[in-house]
């Protein structure tokens, strides 16, 4: 991963945060993407760049992007991350935070997989991208506008395959409950639920996605794409 330019979406907090601490620690250039940069700023490296974009708004992607065309950088890899979770039932749902919700965990993924993929596809440059998906898009969420936004990345993950290849390959995670400030919005009685279900009796960390995250970006998962990998302490058992 050395030479591995990757951008990192919702890099400012959380798993975000650990997949570019981790990132860095390989030796890659990090391009890291969030609407504040302030948990960044603890980290110290020349390789890290923080870039203000919000993942909802396709102008300021493209923006982005144009802005990397500039500098004539070109990534090589992607984490589609940021994410959003209100933790409500359906019955209390905007259409406003409905948007909110679509815009930022699905469209988001697709407009940076979008721009990301033009670029290294036209170089013919091999790339990999890991989408941060959940366990709520296989089994379901108590927010089903949640569960339907990671469901619907699932799929986008499997049909970008057929787009790209054999240029870039596309994988997912699917956590079940990390700690993180995400869970603050997890009904205390789903998260006790959640937690009771668990195989492992020892609370999955950012870290721990990171490590996921950075053996799908690599060279050791060079024949893994469009995989859906589970990373919940054995919480939800699928075939
Ligand atoms: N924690 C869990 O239990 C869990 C389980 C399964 C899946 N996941 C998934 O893992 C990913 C990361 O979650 P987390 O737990 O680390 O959440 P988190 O601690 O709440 O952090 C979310 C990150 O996303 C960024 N973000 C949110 N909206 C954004 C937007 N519109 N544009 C740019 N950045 C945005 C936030 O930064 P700013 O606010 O500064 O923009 C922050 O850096 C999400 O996709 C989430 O759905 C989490």
């Amino acid at each position: 991963m050395k030479n591995a330019v990757v951008i990192v979406t919702g890099a400012s907090r959380g798993i975000g945060y650990a997949i570019v601490e981790r990132c860095l620690k390989e030796g890659c250039q990090v391009l890291a993407v969030s609407r504040k940069p302030e948990g960044l700023n603890q980290l110290k490296s020349p390789n890290l760049h923080f870039w203000e974009v919000d993942v909802s708004k396709r102008d300021q992607i493209q923006s982005f992007f144009e802005g990397l065309d500039q500098k004539k950088i070109i990534a090589s890899h992607l984490v589609n991350n940021a994410g959003i979770y209100f933790g409500r039932p359906l019955s209390v749902y905007t259409d406003e935070a409905i948007d909110d919700v679509l815009n930022t965990n699905l469209k988001g993924v697709i407009y940076f997989t979008q721009y990301f993929s033009e670029r290294l596809m036209k170089q013919k440059k091999r790339g990999a991208i890991v989408n941060i998906s959940s366990v709520s898009g296989i089994c379901g969420s108590s927010d089903p506008i949640y569960g339907a936004s990671k469901a619907a990345v699932n799929g986008f993950t499997k049909s970008c395959v057929y787009n790209f290849s054999p240029w870039i390959r596309v994988n997912a995670i699917a956590p079940g409950v990390v700690n993180t400030d995400m869970i603050k919005a997890i009904p205390e009685h789903i998260l006790k639920k959640y937690r009771s279900s668990e195989f492992i009796d020892s609370s999955t960390e950012p870290k721990d996605i990171a490590d996921a995250t950075l053996f799908l970006l690599s060279e050791q998962s060079q024949h893994m794409t469009g995989v859906i990998l589970d990373v919940n302490n054995g919480c939800y058992f699928r075939s």
